[in-house]
């Protein structure tokens, strides 16, 4: 990516890939919880926090973490001792979208009989419609959800000073910090329902970061990630994941 500084708004778009959804978004997914995720904050905590964590390092508990939820195979992931029944469920073709979480809250033995779950269920729908827009922020791929692309204000952009996009980042220093970046984005370049975020040109890495840093790119999550990481780990995880390559 050259020209940085010149167009910052085109080269960010260019980077983060929101090109395609800004101009070929059809609306199809479109708002489909239309709920609060600053409301849906509090459900979480009343209703689900003592069982399950989400957000950065969040780890499985009693319940599953539920990072990367929206368009994941119900009972798939490592290291989580499903019931059997949620097993099956999966393999049956059972995936996590807006519906089938709906359900899931409101009744979760409707969906999935035999669940280990002990949940009673939550039958207010505008709480499950906040709560499960504050999930959704966990998950979000800007590309699949053309909702997402109106988070870029419009405006004067941003500038990344030169000095950081030349520092040269330690790989093995990335590594160390890239783990916490696993628990959401895959790390083989598949598409969990996140943004892949490996093989990317250094450059555009730390574009794309700083779009968070600074607000400018709106997203709750990755703007207090981006803020917490100094220039030094942007440019280590830059060099890093450069040097990962999607499987086929
Ligand atoms: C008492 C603990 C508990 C509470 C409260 C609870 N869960 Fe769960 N949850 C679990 C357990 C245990 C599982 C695994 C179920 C199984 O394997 O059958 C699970 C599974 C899930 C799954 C399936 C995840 C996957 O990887 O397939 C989702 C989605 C989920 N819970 C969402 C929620 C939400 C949202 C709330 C709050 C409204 C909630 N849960 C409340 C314990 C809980
Ligand atoms: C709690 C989950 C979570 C964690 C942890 C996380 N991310 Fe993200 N990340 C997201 C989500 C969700 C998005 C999509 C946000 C949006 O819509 O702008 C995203 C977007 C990004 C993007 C932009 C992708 C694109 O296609 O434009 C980059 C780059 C990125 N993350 C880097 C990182 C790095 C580096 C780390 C670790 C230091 C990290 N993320 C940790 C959830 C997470």
């Amino acid at each position: 990516m050259t020209g940085l500084g010149r167009n910052p708004v085109i080269t960010l778009l260019a980077a983060t890939g929101i090109v395609g959804s800004l101009f070929f978004a059809d609306g199809v997914v479109a708002s489909e919880t239309g709920g609060d995720p600053e409301k849906g904050t509090k459900v979480f905590a009343r209703e689900c926090g003592t069982c399950h964590k989400v957000g950065p390092e969040a780890r499985n508990g009693i319940g599953p973490h539920l990072n990367g939820l929206f368009g994941r195979r119900a009972g798939s992931l490592e290291g989580f001792r499903y019931s059997k029944a949620m097993r099956e469920a999966g393999e049956n073709g059972l995936v996590w979208e807006f519906e089938t979480l709906d359900l899931f809250i409101e009744n979760p033995r409707s969906v999935v009989k035999g669940t280990r779950m002990s949940y009673r269920g939550l039958k207010d729908a505008d709480k499950r419609r906040h709560l499960l827009a504050f999930l959704r922020q966990f998950s979000d791929n800007p590309r699949d959800i053309p909702e997402a692309a109106p988070t870029l204000p419009e405006g004067p952009g941003f500038q990344v000073p030169e000095s950081v996009l030349k520092m040269e980042g330690d790989p093995a220093y990335g590594e160390y910090l890239a783990s916490e970046c696993f628990t959401c984005h895959s790390k083989d370049g598949s598409d969990n329902g996140i943004s892949p975020i490996i093989g990317w040109p250094p450059e555009d890495f730390v574009v794309a970061l700083y779009a968070y840093k600074t607000g400018y790119r709106k997203h709750p999550v990755m703007e207090m990630i981006a803020r917490s990481l100094g220039d030094e780990e942007i440019a280590a995880l830059a060099a890093y994941l450069a040097t990962l390559q999607p499987s086929e």
